[in-house]
């Protein structure tokens, strides 16, 4: 596959198969993204690869979390209002997808569902967490954004699926927590990882694109 299909390509999965992936495999993937720009190559990305029990442990851990109804504080605050162009590609996402499939965004109790399924990593073998240190600036962020699409299109090019999920980041202090991890860093990113199941209709919607017109100017 060339690196335009592969772009092209690429989609959320949202419906894995069971079976891991070797762990030489995922090594590949994360050491191929490492190759992503930063700027001045500072690299500012850490990388933990959950699988197995640990990884059930903490599905478990948000799902009860949820459940309990404990406020969501994610380190990135999920946006509260969106300008005219992004909103409006959201609602016709949101409707494309009730359309295809039934699920209604826009429903508080399909979002509570749709929040289970990304704690439980949409059944995939591994979840991935990407953080960073927090006194790191909004340029890191945004080199962070690089590698993690880096490391999905990479898995793609091994026939891997990925999904990134920022709804995996609600409980971010409690991940942390489980993982070790100091609250000295950020908790950017989720993403699920593995085979993906493309028989199930969670991974039969395709997502479009806005007209090139819409995004680009050229100036002479
Ligand atoms: C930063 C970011 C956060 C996202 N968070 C979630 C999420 O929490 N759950 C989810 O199912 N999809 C999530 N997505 C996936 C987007 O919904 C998806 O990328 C978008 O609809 C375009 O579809 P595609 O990835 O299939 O091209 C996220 C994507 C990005 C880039």
């Amino acid at each position: 596959m060339d690196a335009i299909d592969c772009i092209k390509t690429r989609m959320s999965i949202r419906k894995f198969k069971a079976d891991p992936v070797p762990q030489d495999v995922l090594r590949q993937v994360v050491e191929t993204a490492q190759w992503s720009p930063s700027y001045k190559n500072s690299q500012p990305w850490e990388v933990v690869v959950l699988s197995g029990a640990k990884k059930k442990a903490l599905s478990k851990m948000l799902v009860e979390l949820l459940e309990s109804g404990k406020e969501m504080c994610p380190d990135i605050a999920a946006p509260e209002s969106w300008p005219e162009a992004e909103g409006a590609r959201i609602a016709d996402l949101f409707r494309k997808r009730k359309e295809a499939t039934g699920i209604d965004l826009s429903d508080p109790a399909i979002v509570y569902k749709a929040k289970v399924a990304n704690f439980n990593f949409y059944a995939a073998p591994h979840a991935i967490y990407l953080f960073q240190e927090e006194s790191l600036s909004q340029w890191s962020l945004f080199d962070l954004g690089l590698f993690a699409q880096s490391l999905m299109l990479a898995a793609h090019a091994k026939g891997l699926g990925t999904v990134p999920q920022a709804f995996a980041t609600d409980y971010a202090a409690d991940v942390k927590r489980f993982l070790d991890i100091p609250d000295s860093k950020r908790l950017v990113l989720g993403i699920s990882i593995g085979y993906p199941d493309m028989d199930s209709p969670a991974n039969a919607l395709r997502t479009d694109r806005s007209g090139l017109d819409e995004i680009v100017r050229w100036v002479e």
